[in-house]
């Protein structure tokens, strides 16, 4: 096991693949996203921590919802780091910039950030409880820390399909074995509360096939989690696979996820 837990860029099977859904998943809802950033205090001005922000489509969103501010994304992955130098070039954002870095070991100055942002990270995690500590080090007293995760009980599809529950829960199991948690959701609030944030509140914002369509919420539910399975969980997963697509051509078919957006404050 490495400190990327259950999520190591560059070694899935089709990692451009990987990439188109890393970027699917940042512009679908975005809007929705931007809407959890000002609930949760994001402001103009503010010194923010994209923390493993990936291939940085997020940072350059975060850049410039801040203006004058600016945003440090940091990520393990030196791959992805290169990519998001260069979704900076491309999206001709200045006030960001990227570096690698690990959550467990992050060789930031303390006091310096006012808000921290951490996008599908804990659900890697194998020590969350090392991850808070690092995150309370780096932020400013007053400052926030915003997770946004998953938790899979919280992940739902109509026509009720056996198949979709197995599938969810064979890959979970999977990452589970790789060091993550897909359901962390539900334990961010006790975490954070046990790190000693303060303030800490958990909502759920539900994302359903209204907001993304049927074949897109299913891209986005299915592809990283195949890559959790192995080779013949895989191949076992075909029929599977087939029988969701069936129902996803019903005529009302409705799906939905429970995205948790968990906010603590350093006192
Ligand atoms: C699912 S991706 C999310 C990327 C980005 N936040 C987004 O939402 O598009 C998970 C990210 O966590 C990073 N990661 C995993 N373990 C890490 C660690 N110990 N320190 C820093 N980054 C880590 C991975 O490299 C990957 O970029």
């Amino acid at each position: 096991m490495t400190d990327a837990g259950s999520y190591k860029f560059g070694t899935f099977k089709k990692n451009a693949e990987e990439l188109e859904r890393l970027k699917m998943q940042a512009t679908v809802a975005i809007d929705i996203e931007k809407e959890v950033w000002r609930t949760t205090g994001l402001q103009p001005g503010m010194k923010v921590l994209d923390l493993a922000c990936g291939p940085g489509f997020i940072s350059c969103e975060l850049a410039r919802m801040v203006g004058d501010g600016s945003v440090n994304g940091v990520d393990i992955s030196e791959k992805l780091i290169a990519v998001a130098h260069q979704a900076k070039a491309s999206e001709k954002v200045e006030n960001v910039s990227f570096s690698t870095g690990n959550v467990y070991e992050l060789a930031l100055p303390e006091n310096s950030f006012d808000f921290v942002y951490a996008r599908f990270l804990f659900q890697h995690l194998e020590k969350p409880q090392l991850a808070l500590r690092n995150i309370l080090r780096v932020l400013k007293p007053g400052g926030v820390l915003c997770v946004l995760d998953i938790d899979d009980n919280w992940t739902s599809f109509a026509p009720e399909s056996g198949a979709f529950v197995k599938f969810i829960r064979k890959a979970g199991a999977g990452q589970k074995r790789k060091g993550g948690n897909r359901l962390i959701g539900s334990q961010l609030f006790g975490l954070l509360n046990e790190a000693g944030f303060k303030n800490v509140s958990t909502k759920i914002r539900p994302i359903t096939t209204e907001d993304l369509g049927v074949r897109m919420f299913l891209g986005v539910a299915v592809l990283f989690r195949m890559e959790m399975l192995n080779k013949l969980q895989k191949l076992l997963a075909l029929p599977q696979l087939k029988k969701i697509k069936t129902a996803a051509q019903a005529p009302n078919a409705w799906g939905s996820v429970g995205i948790f957006v968990t906010t603590g404050r350093k006192a």
